[in-house]
């Protein structure tokens, strides 16, 4: 029997098969303590919390955040969470609103004026208008009615009237105060 001939095939690269460095992770900070992401950095903020970390507060709001429920800060600046990967995110810091509260508990003036002016209905959106909220009174100390209203959030429940009362309250240093 003839010896089998076996011709070498030239090997070429796959152009398919785009090598990737070892993922070391995606460093960030989310209220207050250290993480890092090592799953798909392409993964939206908003699963990062709600389905990793288990914060649930920050809801979905939309595919592009259209209604502001899913709204956190980075780096003092309100974000759609839905919206920005976390590859965005290295070095980055997160507050969520479960980050308002300070460590023994008392609520932010922000949360407080929402039960004095009883602005939550279901509660959905609240975490949204919380964060916004907070951003909003950074800028401008004194929010006019058109300022709130032009906030991205929305309240299917109606509470947009007592929402502007919450937000006035903590303008006017009342929180707290019956
Ligand atoms: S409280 Fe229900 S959507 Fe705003």
């Amino acid at each position: 029997m003839a010896p089998v001939q076996v011709q070498a095939v030239p090997v070429t690269p796959d152009s398919t098969i785009v090598p990737e460095k070892v993922r070391e992770g995606i460093a960030l900070e989310i209220n207050g303590e250290n993480y890092r992401h090592t799953g798909d950095p392409q993964m939206p903020l908003l699963w990062y919390l709600r389905d990793v970390l288990r914060l649930t507060g920050t809801k979905y709001g939309g595919a592009h955040g259209e209604n502001g429920a899913d709204l956190v800060l980075v780096n003092d600046k309100t974000v759609s969470a839905i919206s920005v990967p976390m590859a965005k995110l290295a070095d980055k810091q997160v507050t969520t609103v479960e980050g308002l509260a300070a460590n023994d508990g008392t609520l932010h003036p922000v949360q407080q004026a929402f039960i004095d002016e009883d602005a939550i209905g279901c509660g959905y959106c609240t975490p949204g208008w919380l964060i916004a909220a907070v951003d909003l009174l950074k800028r401008k100390k004194q929010p006019s009615d058109d300022d709130i209203d032009q906030l991205p959030n929305l309240c299917r429940c109606g509470c947009q009237t007592r929402v502007r009362r919450a937000i006035k309250r903590v303008a006017a240093g009342k929180a707290g105060q019956p």
